[in-house]
């Protein structure tokens, strides 16, 4: 059966002495009870990847993600990182297609399948992000935005690869803004993205895919939303900047 993640997204904060910090902080708080129950994912900025891996060493409980990658393996892209840099130093998971980069980089699904065979080339595993605007949601085409973007960037994939995708349901208006979606509008999407899954490969593979809520997501209404049977754990941005409120959220996965 599927596990719960809570996965934190620190995003373009914390200065690089910040972040060490930060990460120092959580190391201890997180209990062996806790990790057997949840898996732990922090996707701090790139600058800071290579000393995190170092402070989790030998830890087994929390997992070193990329917020991003680039889509070619390697060459003349002043800038970019690739995953297998980040794999080099011990990246397990990238975050992949969070709606700020299909914003602010016009990332679309077509770039973004290509960054998944990628990450899956070096062993990591993508957390794919989709979710529809506020515009869209109030169009009622968040449906349809989200079986677009799901199937554009994962149906080439082969049942051996899609196994290894984590899913990010992150509806764009509940980003930052205060508003989450309710317990129910997320089971209704959580459970409309496994039935998508299933219908491409099956139950077996529907079943054990986690997916994952973000969007807001704090230690007051997490419970809620980790309790519904689709939702898997979620991706946490603002709330992962303290410690104390990023291990609560965690602990309302048990
Ligand atoms: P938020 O961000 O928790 O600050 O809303 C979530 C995300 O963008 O992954």
């Amino acid at each position: 059966m599927r596990k719960k993640i809570v996965a934190a997204n620190w995003k373009m904060n914390t200065f690089y002495f910040d972040g060490m910090k930060l990460l120092s902080e959580i190391i201890p708080m997180v209990s062996d009870e806790v990790s057997a129950d949840v898996k732990l994912i922090i996707a701090p900025p790139f600058i800071h990847l290579n000393s995190a891996s170092h402070l989790l060493v030998d830890n087994k409980k929390i997992f070193l993600a990329a917020q991003n990658c680039f889509f070619e393996a390697k060459g003349a892209y002043t800038g970019e990182i690739s995953a297998g840099m980040l794999a080099s130093v011990g990246v397990k998971y990238v975050i992949c297609g969070h709606s700020e980069r299909r914003k602010y980089f016009h990332e679309d699904d077509a770039v973004l399948a290509k960054k998944i065979l990628l990450i899956l080339k070096y062993n990591m595993q993508p957390i794919f992000c989709c979710g529809e605007t506020l515009a869209q949601r109030e169009e009622k085409k968040h449906k349809e935005v989200v079986t677009a973007q799901i199937e554009k960037a994962l149906f080439s994939l082969d049942e051996n690869q899609i196994q290894k995708i984590s899913i990010a349901y992150e509806p764009v208006w509940a980003i930052g803004t205060g508003v989450n979606a309710t317990p129910e509008q997320a089971q209704e999407m959580h459970a409309f993205i496994r039935q998508l899954i299933k219908n491409k490969s099956g139950k077996n593979i529907s079943e054990n895919i986690s997916i994952l809520y973000g969007g807001s997501v704090t230690p007051a209404n997490a419970k809620s939303l980790f309790s519904c049977e689709d939702v898997d754990g979620g991706l946490v941005g603002g709330a992962s900047l303290n410690s104390r409120d990023f291990v609560d959220i965690v602990k309302a996965a048990i």
